[in-house]
């Protein structure tokens, strides 16, 4: 896979990636079964390949490698995170690349591709990401599943706090994450403000702002990207397809 070498890089990952393992994990039982229930027919197929899009330290994708026995390239942005997932998974299944996700150059050769855990809504532009959706698009296979899992502005809205701390006990002592938001309805945006304190005092901060597409916006990319209309799937969770306002995911699953 060859994608356009980025310069930009995040540099509140270069320390979060040592700590995304204890971030990251709220869903993942629910996450990593339901990417096995939609995935599990074209890990089948011969030669089958798969992306995770946004990888961060490729937690799903070792996981999703190993128990669909296929092959999953993790991509992302950050060094620091590609670094990390390289350290995390050694297993020849999986492979791990510098890259955004709106400039895979591939072609038609991906049975897959999924974006878990709000890694689209960090694309802000509307524009960049009704263009992002249609590259995916080109770099599946004929029956490729591309799969986003985004933030449900309805949830930030109805569950809004202006700020919430999370404990995370482990051996070497207590990590703290305080996490503060402040929600712009108008232009459907989201600043994430975060700060996370190791057992040691040491501190990390770091701020992104998440744009939410909501599901017309997602269904009409969707659509004008090349997806049939009678082949898009809506989730408000990782297990039902009732609409759940509390839930903070509506997942696309759209096959080519
Ligand atoms: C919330 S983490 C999610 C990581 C992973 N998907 C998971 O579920 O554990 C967001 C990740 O998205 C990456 N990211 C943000 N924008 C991206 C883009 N345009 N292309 C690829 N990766 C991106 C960040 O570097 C970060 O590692």
């Amino acid at each position: 896979m060859r994608t356009r070498k980025i310069s930009r890089t995040s540099s509140a990952y270069t320390l979060k990636a040592k700590f995304a393992d204890i971030l990251y994990h709220d869903f993942e039982n629910q996450q990593l079964e339901f990417l096995k229930r939609e995935l599990s027919k074209l890990a089948q197929r011969a030669q089958a390949c798969f992306i995770d899009a946004g990888c961060g330290t490729g937690r799903l994708t070792g996981q999703v490698a190993d128990e669909l026995r296929v092959q999953v390239i993790g991509l992302d942005s950050s060094a620091h995170m590609i670094h990390r997932a390289r350290q995390l998974n050694t297993s020849n299944r999986t492979a791990f690349k510098v890259g955004e996700l709106e400039h895979i150059r591939g072609n038609n050769q991906y049975d897959a591709i999924f974006i878990m855990f709000t890694v689209f809504n960090y694309i802000t532009d509307p524009r960049k990401a009704k263009k992002a959706i249609r590259s995916l698009y080109q770099n599946l296979t004929p029956g490729g599943k591309l799969i986003i899992d985004a933030a449900n502005i309805l949830n930030y809205i109805d569950c809004y706090k202006p700020k919430i701390t999370n404990k995370f006990k482990r051996a070497e002592g207590t990590y703290t994450q305080e996490i503060s938001h402040l929600v712009d309805k108008q232009e459907m945006l989201m600043h994430h403000f975060e700060r996370f304190i190791t057992p040691t005092g040491g501190i990390i901060k770091e701020h992104h702002a998440l744009k939410f597409y909501p599901k017309d916006i997602l269904q009409e990319f969707l659509e004008q990207a090349g997806f049939s209309a009678k082949k898009i799937k809506f989730l408000f969770n990782y297990s039902t397809r009732k609409p759940n306002n509390n839930y903070p995911r509506i997942i696309a699953v759209a096959t080519k």
